[in-house]
């Protein structure tokens, strides 16, 4: 991530140096990882959290090395997030006690599979912002998805990572194509960067 975003501002010169400092801390694991945030995808995420000062509890699915997660937490101190991952790697557990250092009581680690974990979540949990950004091919996507729904307000934006042709033909398009054809959710927003894409959708009410 480079100093050249925009108008650099106050706020977001102590958000840069809050997820740098997190940043230089879990570089290393980056030759194991598999995949995270890009520069223009972190610039996204804190355009929208700065922009939607509502924006205060946050579920991921897939954390990986924290990079989304950090994203978040150094927007504003009053953002909370909530990350399911498999753990498949021994670096994510590394990575959540970095946040704990670096975010104290303000990020939640839920280990397992997205599948299994996400329906245990109390139903009266509602989150502002969803990340879905777990196992990108079938059917995992559409579960995702469908598993998250019961945790939107009706101003919840989720946030659908890998839709783009690159990374989302082998379960994130179909889901998107038939939970919209379904009238389950609604799109708002596609945004594309290098070879990457991701989308913002809304719960539909009846
Ligand atoms: C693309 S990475 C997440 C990147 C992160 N959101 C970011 O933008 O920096 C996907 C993560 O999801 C995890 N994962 C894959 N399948 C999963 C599943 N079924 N349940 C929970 N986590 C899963 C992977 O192990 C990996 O850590």
């Amino acid at each position: 991530m480079n100093e050249t975003y925009q108008e650099v501002d106050e706020n977001y010169k102590v958000f840069h140096a809050t997820f740098m400092k997190y940043l230089e801390k879990v570089q290393d694991y980056e030759i194991e990882s598999e995949g995270s945030s890009i520069q223009a995808q972190i610039e996204y995420d804190y355009d929208l959290i700065v922009g939607y000062p509502n924006i205060k509890n946050i579920l991921e699915i897939g954390m990986n090395m924290g990079i989304s997660t950090a994203t978040f937490l150094s927007v504003r101190p009053d953002i909370r997030v909530t990350s399911v991952d498999i753990c498949s790697h021994d670096y994510v557990e590394k990575c959540k006690a970095i946040l704990d250092q670096d975010f104290p009581g303000r990020h939640t680690l839920l280990k397992g599979n997205s599948l299994m974990v996400v329906p245990q979540i109390p139903i009266t949990e509602k989150y502002d912002l969803i990340f879905v950004d777990g196992n990108h091919k079938e059917p995992y996507p559409l579960l995702d998805i469908q598993n998250i729904l019961p945790y939107c307000h009706e101003e919840t934006f989720i946030m659908v990572d890998d839709v783009c042709d690159a990374y989302g033909k082998e379960g994130v398009y179909q889901a998107l194509d038939q939970l919209t054809d379904e009238n389950k959710i609604k799109f708002i927003e596609q945004v594309s960067a290098e070879d990457r894409g991701w989308a913002i959708y809304r719960k539909v009410f009846a």
